[in-house]
């Protein structure tokens, strides 16, 4: 990935100037389906990312080299869709549909598309792969646009990063999932060494200083991979809707989940049928949960916060149910580990990651000890990493 200008002479030919763009995937701490139901979130940019090596030309044609399928493919600005485009494809399509109905003036461009953020692993790929592309039609249509983070690049646009976090997730509606604004919001708005809190309703967001002296973020990959897209995510958010609207009818003012306190879901929540009063209950919870976090982590409490991420995930398990045995297997390895203050499943679930928060020097133990079992009881390869915080996406060169 070092030297993804490079490859793009290698495959396109050398000579003209090549602008670099990146787009990270990130891994959310806490708060988990509760953006689509207005609520709180707490993620964090990776240093894993999505990257554009791309040179604009006058044609009204994208031609995408993809490193990680090694395939070329194409499509027409404004025209008809190729017949059959490969699925990798659909998102800078999708992408550069939204741009234009915003009013953007897009322009053709050749680019080479690598990244290090795992596909299907609850780490954003798509939304990484979603903002690095929009990233890509803003340079190419303004080569003027200086390295530096995206604001610059989308105000050079008139655009607000926050439009842009909106634009970017309906590219992903497009494609397939009514996945709520924390992904693409973060891979626009990650900070160096902290997390964001986010108001999934007013897109307002505050960066929460993370500790990495005193604990680290070790992410897990359970190998275990499902396609969002195979239903029961959309699924999740109709029965969050349904039970909001039954909610309503004993206040006016609930107009999604976010605005139901644990007590007013308490007193009604035997008017819901048994599988959407568990939904309502995990995201309610959930939704106290991201808000005790900031207090422990303002307060330096770091155990307080690790119980929080072991409630999240039982409530993700039992309530939710978007847990599965490999999940549930790490998290318990996690949680038998000296020096773990807690550990989740991260991201949509159904597969994918967990996220623990680890003392440093207990992070090898548990390596040692995911090494040990996970692998010979789930039949799973797990991968394990730590990653600082990172930023947000940037034009990089
Ligand atoms: C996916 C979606 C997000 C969010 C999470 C669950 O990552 O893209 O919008 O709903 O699942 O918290």
């Amino acid at each position: 990935m070092a030297d993804l200008a490079t490859r793009f002479g290698e495959i396109f030919g050398p000579g003209e100037p090549v602008r670099v763009v990146r787009g990270p995937g990130r891994v959310n701490l806490i708060g988990e389906h509760t953006d689509y139901n207005g609520g709180f979130v707490m993620p964090m940019a990776l240093e894993a990312a999505v990257r554009l090596a791309l040179v604009p030309h006058d044609e009204p044609t994208v031609t995408l080299w993809s490193e990680q399928f090694a395939e070329r493919a194409s499509f027409q600005l404004g025209g008809e869709p190729p017949a059959d485009p490969p699925h990798w494809l659909r998102y800078p399509m999708a992408v550069a549909e939204v741009l234009a109905e915003e009013g953007v003036a897009l322009r053709g461009f050749r680019a080479v598309l690598d990244g290090d953020v795992p596909v299907g692993s609850g780490l954003s790929s798509s939304a990484a792969y979603e903002v690095a592309s929009a990233l890509a039609f803003l340079v190419a249509a303004k080569v003027e646009i200086a390295a530096g983070p995206a604001k610059v690049a989308a105000e050079a646009h008139g655009l607000s990063t926050e439009r842009l976090a909106v634009l970017c997730q309906s590219a992903e509606h497009r494609v397939g999932v009514r996945c709520g604004i924390m992904d693409q919001f973060i891979s626009l708005h990650g900070r160096k060494g902290h997390a964001i809190v986010l108001d999934c309703r007013d897109l307002s967001y505050e960066p929460v200083p993370l500790p990495s002296d005193r604990a680290k973020v070790v992410i897990i990959d359970s190998g275990v991979r499902r396609k969002l897209t195979s239903g029961a995510y959309n699924e999740r958010r109709s029965q969050c809707e349904e039970g909001a609207g039954r909610l309503r009818k004993f206040d006016s003012d609930i107009e999604q989940l976010r605005d139901v306190s644990i007590e007013v879901f308490q007193a009604h929540e035997s008017a819901l049928p048994q599988i959407v009063r568990r939904r309502c209950r995990h995201v309610v919870t959930e939704n106290a949960r991201v808000i005790q976090s900031i207090e422990a982590l303002g307060s330096g409490d770091l155990e307080r916060f690790g119980k929080l991420l072991d409630a999240s995930h039982d409530s993700l398990r039992d309530d939710y149910e978007v847990s599965g045995p490999e999940l549930d297997l790490l998290v318990r390895i996690a949680r038998g580990t000296e020096g773990v203050l807690g550990s989740r499943l991260t991201g949509a679930g159904f597969g994918g990651c967990t996220v623990s928060l680890v003392r440093p020097d207990a992070v090898e133990t548990l390596r040692e000890a995911v090494l040990a079992r996970y692998q010979e009881q789930s039949g799973y390869e797990p991968r394990i990493w730590t990653s600082e915080a990172a930023d947000g996406a940037a034009v990089e060169v």
